[in-house]
């Protein structure tokens, strides 16, 4: 009996000691990552888009955009605030840019506010003031070694466009685009080697036209109650009248501007990745069905000129046709792909089992999708316990090795086309601590744990060439208002004054190969991560 125990004993210690050994060794695994563990070359930057940070919204010979209208509609944006001053990077910018030299950047990725450079549109005259602007930002990142990354559309557009068009549902925002597109080449292509035409087409179609979360809020049962709108087809619509944009634009651009400096387009995607939520063949089929509904719904047509065959087979004729011209301009019209990870979800099939959770189910909890596309239903929870660590954002939970598999995952389908990360980050949950706003211990972890998974995918081939973290400083989150913060930097309010966080040490130090000290950072394994 006794000699019993004490083989219990030795081996509960011994899994024990395993275990530890285990978990200590996954943590290091994930967070041992250094810069030189990236090709020589490899752009390290920060991101941030016009609308979230410049703030002087009607200044200058600026016009209203969408977003200056949207937010000041009750109930648009939770803490009812919006981006009239957001972080006065209009007027703050050399401050900035000296920030991003000080950390040793050497990419920014920021985004042309289309209002400040034609706030009319093709109609009106060109806003010089709006084009020196940018020429000032440009000119000065490149003085510092910093290269300019600039995307054309974040979301944001003249309003007077909105109501002329009725918006991306018609095509004729295309021609718009096109020479908004045309003036931005003429002033920065001798300057600027990287673009990227449109952020997230994919979220921005469902977010505006499916969810109602985006201006101009139209939705259908049952993915909302809105006063119009058709939640089936108008994000399809808006999503091809964009790629075509794209397409055009990705021409013009190929024809007359890319010889100035040889540079690269490309195009952003929102890029959650899915896992299945059981092991159940269904599961694994919605899993990739959720990957084409997302990612491919938009990289497709730019890769291969048509849209996935997995949503074709659902959507039938819902799904808009490309011509045989449009879809010669849009095959192999990108350079180089852009990825927004901060994610992974879990989905489950609803074409063979029932999937409950619709509009008016609150058992689905935070972090699901309430209705589902492509017969995938999504949700960051299983059987209650969450994927990853919750975030800041219901819908974000830190699933690190989620990074490699995105990676992994783009790498195969698009025959390895070259990569750049243009968003990934971490917010705290509303309700922690506040002291670590600064001392910002769960953002280090994030990075590392993600960028060592980036390296990995990098290691087994994936051409990756960049990796810009969301954001350089706290800014206007859109329907989140200021409460939820990505920053490296804390805006502090109302003063604006730029504060280093703990994770800007820490970006910088590693950037310049150096680690911060272990004192600063610990992993206790009782109660997790510590700051001391
Ligand atoms: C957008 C950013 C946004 C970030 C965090 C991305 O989808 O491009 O503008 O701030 O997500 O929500």
């Amino acid at each position: 009996m006794k000699k019993t125990k004490l083989k219990c004993f030795v081996s509960a210690t011994y899994f024990l000691i395993v275990f530890i050994s285990v978990v200590k060794s996954s943590i290091e695994e994930q967070t041992d990552v250094k810069r030189s563990d990236f090709p020589h070359g490899f752009l390290f930057g920060a991101a941030t888009s016009a609308y979230q940070v410049e703030g002087a919204f009607h200044e200058d010979g600026k016009s209203l955009s969408n977003w200056d209208v949207f937010c000041h509609v009750d109930g648009n944006v939770v803490d009812g605030s919006n981006g009239e001053i957001a972080d006065d990077h209009y007027h703050r910018f050399m401050e900035d840019i000296e920030i991003m030299e000080s950390l040793g950047l050497t990419a920014y990725r920021f985004s042309i506010s289309w209002s400040r450079v034609l706030p009319r549109g093709r109609l009106g005259e060109i806003n010089q003031i709006g084009i020196d602007f940018y020429s000032k930002i440009i000119d000065n990142l490149l003085l510092r070694g910093i290269q300019p990354f600039v995307s054309l559309f974040h979301f944001e557009f003249p309003q007077e466009l909105q109501e002329r068009f009725g918006g991306w549902l018609s095509p004729l925002m295309r021609e718009e685009y096109v020479y908004f597109a045309e003036v931005c080449f003429r002033s920065f292509a001798d300057r600027v080697k990287y673009w990227v035409t449109f952020n997230e087409i994919n979220l921005y179609s469902e977010f505006a036209y499916e969810k109602a979360m985006f201006p101009p809020l139209r939705c259908s049962p049952p993915f909302g109650d809105c006063a119009s709108g058709n939640s089936d087809v108008e994000p399809l619509t808006v999503a091809h009248n964009l790629l075509l944009a794209h397409g055009e634009a990705a021409k013009l651009y190929r024809e007359r501007f890319k010889s100035k400096l040889d540079g690269l387009l490309g195009i952003t995607m929102s890029a959650f990745m899915y896992v299945p939520l059981t092991a159940d063949e269904n599961d694994k089929e919605a899993a990739n069905r959720a990957m084409a509904f997302n990612v491919a719904w938009t990289l497709d047509p730019l890769v291969f000129g048509d849209y996935p065959p997995e949503m074709r087979r659902i959507h039938g004729s819902e799904l808009p046709i490309f011509s045989t011209e449009e879809s010669l301009m849009l095959s192999k019209s990108i350079d180089f792909i852009g990825i927004n990870h901060y994610t992974t979800l879990y989905a489950k099939d609803c074409i063979h089992s029932t999937c409950i959770c619709n509009v008016n189910d609150s058992s689905c909890g935070v972090g699901s999708d309430r209705a589902v596309r492509g017969f995938v239903y999504t949700s960051g929870y299983r059987d209650g316990v969450p994927i990853g660590e919750p975030t800041g954002m219901s819908r974000f939970f830190v699933v690190p090795s989620g990074m490699e598999a995105m990676v992994d995952y783009l790498r195969e389908r698009y025959n390895n086309m070259p990569m750049f990360v243009t968003e990934n980050g971490y917010s705290y949950p509303a309700d922690e601590d506040n002291s670590l706003q600064l001392h910002d211990v769960g953002r280090i972890l994030f990075h590392q744990s993600y960028l060592a998974h980036l390296a990995r995918a990098i290691r087994k081939g994936a051409d990756v060439r960049g990796y810009m973290v969301w954001s350089l400083m706290d800014n206007f989150e859109w329907n989140n208002g200021y409460g939820i913060k990505f920053g490296l930097y804390e805006i502090e309010q109302p003063t604006l004054k730029r504060t280093p966080k703990l994770s800007a040490t820490w970006y910088k130090d590693f950037l310049s190969n150096s680690t911060i000290s272990d004192a600063t950072i610990s992993y206790n394994h009782e109660s997790g991560l510590q700051s001391q």
